[in-house]
């Protein structure tokens, strides 16, 4: 598991190569395990693939341009009326989908779209109106998915900051 941490750094350019089902199933199924406030298991998820659906995608926010180059796009949703957590919940999830998409030999990374966009907040309806999502649910972030361009350094040892530990009290 460490690995997969260790490994783990948000990718944004992606190799012209398809993410094979069984993989892309993996993920969601590893979407699927994470730990919910209730046990609600409130999200909904929109995989994109059509080329036009990935370049409107990428003009939701001044931070999400390289979506359109990922193969494929997870779009994490939530029913608040379901689910009580939605930020908690939802992007919980979007890390297993980050972490498995690693364990795949695949990357990704967690693209903002609540409280996103330029006006702040118009991200989500954009993202929204774009994919017939339902008025009800929230949208949380963008996920692409596919295999990196180019390795990135994995994370090191000293990013532990032990000055940031504290035992017992503060
Ligand atoms: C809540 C959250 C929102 C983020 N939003 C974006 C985003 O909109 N666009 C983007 O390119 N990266 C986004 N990132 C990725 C961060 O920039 C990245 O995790 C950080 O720079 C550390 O790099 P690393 O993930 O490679 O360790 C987001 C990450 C988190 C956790």
């Amino acid at each position: 598991m460490i690995d997969a941490i260790r490994k783990r750094r948000s990718v944004r350019a992606f190799l012209k190569k398809e993410v094979p089902e069984e993989k892309l199933k993996e993920i969601l199924l590893s979407a699927s395990f994470a730990p919910t406030s209730w046990g609600t298991k409130a999200w909904e998820f929109v995989i994109v693939k059509d080329a036009e659906r990935k370049k409107a995608l990428s003009k939701a926010t001044a931070h999400s341009a390289f979506v359109k180059d990922a193969p494929l796009v997870i779009v994490v949703c939530y029913d608040p009326k379901t689910g009580r957590r939605f930020k908690e919940d939802s992007s919980i999830c979007a890390e297993h989908i980050h972490l498995e998409a690693v364990n795949q030999g695949l990357a990704s990374c967690f693209v903002q779209v609540a409280d996103a966009g330029d006006p702040p907040g118009s991200a989500e309806p954009y993202v929204k109106k774009l994919l017939a999502i339902p008025e009800n649910l929230r949208v949380q972030c963008m996920m692409p998915v596919g295999y990196a361009k180019r390795e990135l350094a994995p994370h090191k040892e000293s990013a532990l900051d032990l000055k940031k530990i504290h035992y017992e009290s503060f």
